[in-house]
């Protein structure tokens, strides 16, 4: 995703509560976001929307840095937060500005408050050109996990059909957002988890997410975003009691379908390198994998004595 214009932040930043607060990150903003170093990892979000949180850090206009509790958006209430982690979303460093230096304090204060909060991780996915890598490492960070990359050309990927007998695929709606984020959290860990508001932008904002239904109830559900003729799929999870009898195929196949309809000429997908069973369900539908590895480092913060939420 993009960054943002800044006329978008000087819309959004006025309208915050606090005027002097919201000037002066309008100014820092205004010299960042075409800053060379920047880290976005907004997903779903444009960057204007969290102009107004309470979860900033910034270094005298030399650096700004977002770390958002998982089940936080869209809010600036930190202390409201039940999460034990925190994902990365946005970074930059002015130009000409000491990285290690300016990172060091926004990362320290971030990171103090997120702890004084009960956050206990924070999570980052790196791709292996960013610039942010090697800070991170002296920073704490370490390799958690290893995304692997699959890719298919839709047109050699199977039939959907023979995967979906009995079962009724239709797109996600707003009314199903409940039963998505309990199958999903059944299905991923903390980390990976979708929480409602994360669940509700996929619904509204992906190219597709498909539910399927066995008996009228949720049995597995899928995701997927296109850009230009690339399609991705972002999310695809089974109730635990109903793998291994062909829904999760189906509703890769599905998706993969409606992805190459809409004019998608390869479709990738993204797993956990300890994901073994995904990924042979991957290679048997004819998904290759590419040599891409994304590294997702994390840091386990020291708690912050007083802190936590009962
Ligand atoms: C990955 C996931 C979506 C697969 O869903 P699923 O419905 O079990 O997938 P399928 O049934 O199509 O295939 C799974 C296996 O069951 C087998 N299978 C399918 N129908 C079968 C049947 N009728 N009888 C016996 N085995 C069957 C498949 O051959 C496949 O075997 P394999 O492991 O050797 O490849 C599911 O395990 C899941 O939700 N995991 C947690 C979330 C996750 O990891 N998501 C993907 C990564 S982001």
């Amino acid at each position: 995703m993009g960054i943002s214009s800044e006329r978008n932040w000087s819309s959004a930043s006025t309208s915050g509560r606090d005027t002097g607060a919201t000037t002066a990150r309008s100014r820092w903003f205004s010299r960042l976001q075409d800053a060379r170093r920047i880290l976005d990892r907004l997903d779903w979000w444009r960057l204007s929307e969290w102009a107004d949180s309470d979860m900033w850090s910034f270094d005298d206009g030399d650096a700004a840095l977002l770390l958002t509790p998982l089940d936080l958006a869209e809010t600036d209430a930190l202390d409201a937060t039940r999460a034990a982690v925190a994902w990365l979303r946005w970074c930059a460093v002015a130009d000409g500005a000491s990285p290690s230096a300016c990172l060091a304090t926004v990362f320290r204060e971030s990171e103090a408050r997120l702890a004084f909060c009960g956050v206990r991780e924070v999570w980052c996915i790196v791709h292996p050109s960013d610039w942010i890598k090697p800070y991170l490492r002296d920073l704490g960070y370490r390799i958690a996990e290893r995304l692997l990359t699959y890719e298919i050309e839709p047109r050699r990927a199977p039939d959907a059909s023979p995967f979906l007998a009995g079962l009724q695929v239709r797109p996600a709606q707003v009314a199903d957002l409940d039963a998505l984020c309990a199958l999903d959290a059944r299905a991923f860990d903390e980390p990976w988890r979708y929480p409602p508001v994360l669940m509700r932008r996929a619904v509204e904002h992906a190219f597709a997410t498909t539910v399927a239904l066995l008996g009228g109830a949720l049995a597995g559900y899928a995701c997927a975003v296109l850009h230009e003729q690339n399609g991705h799929v972002v999310r695809l999870a089974v109730q635990p009691a109903l793998r291994r009898r062909g829904i999760g195929a189906g509703l890769l196949l599905d998706i993969v379908a409606r992805l190459a309809r809409a004019g998608a000429q390869v479709v990738s997908l993204n797993t956990q390198a300890s994901n073994r069973t995904a990924q042979r369900l991957y290679r048997r539908l004819g998904f290759a994998p590419v040599d891409e590895k994304l590294p997702v480092m994390r840091k386990v913060l020291a708690p912050e004595a007083g802190g936590g939420i009962a």
